[in-house]
């Protein structure tokens, strides 16, 4: 039997049905505990918007390899995932917001450091692919990110209200919230054992928003079982990462991952969304317990720097 994912419904807020909205935060405490990921429900994102960007990606990724260098976030994948060794054959797209270059030197310097190693160097501007590489492009991606943040906006009372916090708890803690944007492309490959386009891992960030592929690969570890997560139109997941584990004291199960080779072409769109840079893993007030799992609370700026350098 296929394995059904857990949905959560962001139609209504606290502040037009808070009795509904209050029955779907309970919910969602549920799913974070025993799961750490779920798909949305009334999302109300324009599916143009999710075509359009594959479409775009589509093209971007068909074109020579002296085309897509032209775009300074692209860097073809050399190696696989943390978790595995093993080759893989994805190819990233990378794009990271402005923002974060104009405020975040240390993280820019990791960011240039990637690209150096492949013959680039970043000037201080938004990664986005231009229109002189695949027309149509930056604003494909503009419009896909915004709707994305949209999705995390809405999300995030409900997130509050699950760990037992006020429901605008983490209003001031998102105020300059750091996002990266992949665009991925798995092209298919005849399969060796144990080759994944992505193996074994889970996300670093606060939560990850994944619209669903139509071409199958995702498989999300559920009690030591992979399953595939079969396709939904118009289906949104969300997968809690390592930074929300460690800040929810270990009570938000980070969600375990990979994704296989796929027969055709691939196409994948993550969002990873995370909280101001300076704010901290500590405990969240409502989590903390006599077995803190963090025992010296990072920022999460240093939490990923960290991480990004293994
Ligand atoms: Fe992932």
């Amino acid at each position: 039997m296929p394995f059904n994912i857990p949905t959560i419904d962001i139609g209504q807020s606290f502040s037009s049905d808070s009795v509904y909205a209050e029955s779907q935060a309970n919910l969602l405490r549920e799913i974070l505990i025993e799961y750490g990921f779920f798909s949305v429900n009334n999302h109300n994102i324009d599916t143009k918007i999710i075509k359009t960007i594959e479409l775009k990606a589509k093209e971007f990724f068909s074109c020579s390899p002296e085309q897509k260098n032209l775009c300074i976030g692209y860097l073809e994948s050399t190696g696989s995932t943390r978790f595995i060794p093993g080759n893989s054959h994805m190819q990233n797209l990378r794009i990271v917001p402005d923002h974060f270059f104009s405020n975040n030197h240390k993280l820019l310097q990791y960011e240039n450091r990637r690209l150096e190693s492949v013959g680039k160097t970043i000037d201080d501007y938004m990664l986005l692919p231009k229109d002189d590489i695949v027309d149509g492009f930056e604003s494909a991606t503009r419009s896909y990110i915004n709707a994305m943040s949209s999705v995390a906006n809405k999300l995030l009372p409900l997130y509050a209200r699950a760990l037992n916090l006020e429901y605008n708890y983490f209003n001031n803690l998102f105020t300059d919230p750091y996002w990266i944007f992949y665009c991925k492309y798995y092209p298919p490959y005849s399969t060796l054992e144990n080759q994944y386009g992505l193996a074994e891992h889970s996300d670093l960030d606060f939560i990850t928003i994944l619209p669903l592929s139509s071409v199958p690969g995702l498989e999300i570890l559920v009690e030591n079982s992979w399953q595939p997560v079969g396709y939904k139109e118009n289906s949104i997941l969300v997968f809690t990462g390592d930074f929300l584990h460690r800040w929810s004291n270990g009570l938000c199960k980070a969600a375990v991952h990979r994704v296989t080779i796929p027969e055709t072409d691939r196409y994948s769109f993550p969002f990873h969304y995370n909280p101001n840079f300076d704010v901290t893993d500590e405990s969240l007030p409502s989590c903390i317990n006599e077995n803190p799992i963090v025992d010296s609370p990072l920022t999460l700026f240093d939490f990923l720097h960290k991480r990004t350098l293994l």
